[in-house]
Formats: structure tokens, C-alpha cells, sequence
């Protein structure tokens, strides 16, 4: 396997806080790799220095070995880097189909000139997409009718139709009930099959042993752990600083994935 994507020594500051601090790691072609790590350790604000949503304070975050720490976030969908977000967002007025057919114009190469244009190819993309992510049957629904799980769908159905070769997951089971989560957790893995590298945020664990093959764990900006899932859980820092020690007992019996 490949590298396709690599932080190096990557800082974020806002102000004097620093949410990201000098973190290095890099993921390979094909996997899955987590980030996990408590509230405010870092992990939203990584993907956003990733994404282009706010610029890094230092370091380079290389994709296929071009730094892409300077472009602009159209410019970084385009290359091949999509992601979704914590709190789901969507074009709430739009309909479902609208919303998809966003993603399948912004991830299109072209002038650098941002246009929605739905054409063909765009509309064959956006039906292709829906019908994967098992939302075809609710193309004219406005995405605001939607429920929460088909809401976090249609957002990866968005992320999805930009023909991402990274997809950038922001906790997809959170907020989820147990048998969506299980959903979510194969529906991931079916994207993984295509082909998709993945590296998702997420804090639960089972959804994280189901589907990681490496992950790295985020304390105050900083790695404090990386590896397969089955010893960063056993970690003892990982233990005591992040999960608590109330957990232990759970965690090492969990047996990793
Ligand atoms: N836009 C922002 N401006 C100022 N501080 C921020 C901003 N976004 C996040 N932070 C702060 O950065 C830290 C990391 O936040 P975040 O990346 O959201 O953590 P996580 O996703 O791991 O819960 C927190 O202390 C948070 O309050
Ligand atoms: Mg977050």
C-alpha cells in the first residue's frame, strides 16, 4: 500500500488556544483510520485544516505527495478530498436529488470557475449516487423532511457524488440509535469497497474496531497514541487520559475487531 495522504507537524491556533498541535500521521491508500479522541481535543478542527474550511497556523498536509495546505476548499473537493461534517448540513429548502447534484458539479475538474451546472453527466452521477446510499425512492423529498439518519445519508450521498478518492468522515454514527449505527457502520464499509480511502472522526468504539484498520488518538491537539484499534485500547495513557479509568475493565475485554 500507498501513502495518499500525510499531516506533517500540522499546528491550528485560534488566538492563544492551540486546538492542533505540531501532529504528524499519515494514511494509506485504501484504509480506513480513525481519529478519535475527547470533546475539544482537536479532531473537528483537523478536518477543517484538511478541508480548507480554515487555513493551518503551520505545517503541510500533502494528498498523492502535493501539498494542498493553501487551497482553497472547492480547489481541495476538486483534487479529490470530500467530507461531511459533525452537524448535518444540507440545502434544507432543496430536494434530496438537488442537494446530491450540488456535490457531482463542485467535484468536477474544470476552470476553477465555481458553476452549478446540472447537466446530464451531473444528473446520471447524482441518481447513481442516491441509489447507492438507498435514497433514489426520496430524490424529490426536501431534505428537511428527511430523518436524522437519512440526513447524515444524503450528506455523505453529497460528499459522495464529488468522486471523492479521500472521504472525511465527522463522527457518521453519532446521534445514530443502535440498529442505525449498525447501518451506518456497513454502509461505511460498502463505501471503503469502492475503492474510497477513509479517515473518519469518531468516538464510539465499537463503530471504530468494526471498521478501522489503524487510528490515531487526540488529547489537547496532541497524538497521544496511534495503531491497529486492539492495542490503542489497550494503551494504558489512552485508558487513563481519554476513555477514563472507569472504562477499563470494558475496554480490555472487548477483545479489538
Ligand atoms: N472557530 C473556532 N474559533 C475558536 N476556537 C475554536 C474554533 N473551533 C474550535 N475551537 C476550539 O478548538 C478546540 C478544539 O475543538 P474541536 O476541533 O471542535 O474539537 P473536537 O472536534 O475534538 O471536539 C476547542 O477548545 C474549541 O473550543
Ligand atoms: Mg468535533
Amino acid at each position: 500500500m500507498s501513502v495518499i495522504f500525510e499531516c506533517e507537524r500540522v499546528t491550528k491556533a485560534y488566538g492563544g488556544l492551540l486546538a492542533v498541535k505540531d501532529l504528524s500521521f499519515s494514511v494509506e491508500e485504501g484504509e480506513v483510520y480513525a481519529i478519535a479522541g475527547p470533546n475539544g481535543a482537536g479532531k473537528t478542527t483537523l478536518f477543517d485544516t484538511i478541508s480548507g474550511v480554515s487555513p493551518v497556523t503551520n505545517g503541510t498536509i500533502r494528498f498523492y505527495g502535493q501539498e494542498i495546505q493553501r487551497r482553497r476548499a472547492d480547489d481541495i473537493c476538486r483534487l479529490g478530498i470530500a467530507r461531511t461534517f459533525q452537524t448535518t448540513v444540507s440545502f434544507d429548502t432543496q430536494t434530496v436529488l438537488t442537494n446530491v447534484l450540488v456535490g457531482a458539479a463542485m467535484g468536477r475538474p474544470g476552470t476553477g470557475k465555481i458553476t452549478l451546472e446540472f447537466d446530464q453527466e451531473a444528473i446520471q452521477t447524482a441518481l447513481d449516487v442516491l441509489e447507492f446510499c438507498g435514497l433514489l425512492d426520496k430524490q424529490d423529498w426536501p431534505a428537511s423532511s428527511l430523518s436524522v439518519s437519512e440526513r447524515k445519508k444524503l450528506m455523505l450521498a453529497t460528499a459522495l457524488a464529488t468522486k471523492p478518492k479521500l472521504l472525511l468522515l465527522d463522527e457518521p454514527v453519532g446521534g445514530l440509535n443502535r440498529q442505525e449505527r449498525s447501518d451506518m457502520v456497513e454502509f461505511v464499509r460498502k463505501v471503503n469497497q469502492l475503492g474510497i480511502t477513509v479517515l473518519m472522526i469518531e468516538h464510539i468504539m465499537k463503530a471504530v474496531q468494526a471498521l478501522a484498520n489503524r487510528m490515531l488518538v487526540l488529547h489537547h491537539g496532541e497524538k497521544i497514541a496511534e495503531g491497529v484499534p486492539s492495542d490503542v485500547l489497550r494503551d494504558e495513557r489512552v485508558i487513563e487520559v481519554y476513555l477514563g479509568g472507569k472504562h477499563r475493565e470494558k475496554l480490555s475485554d472487548n477483545g479489538g475487531r
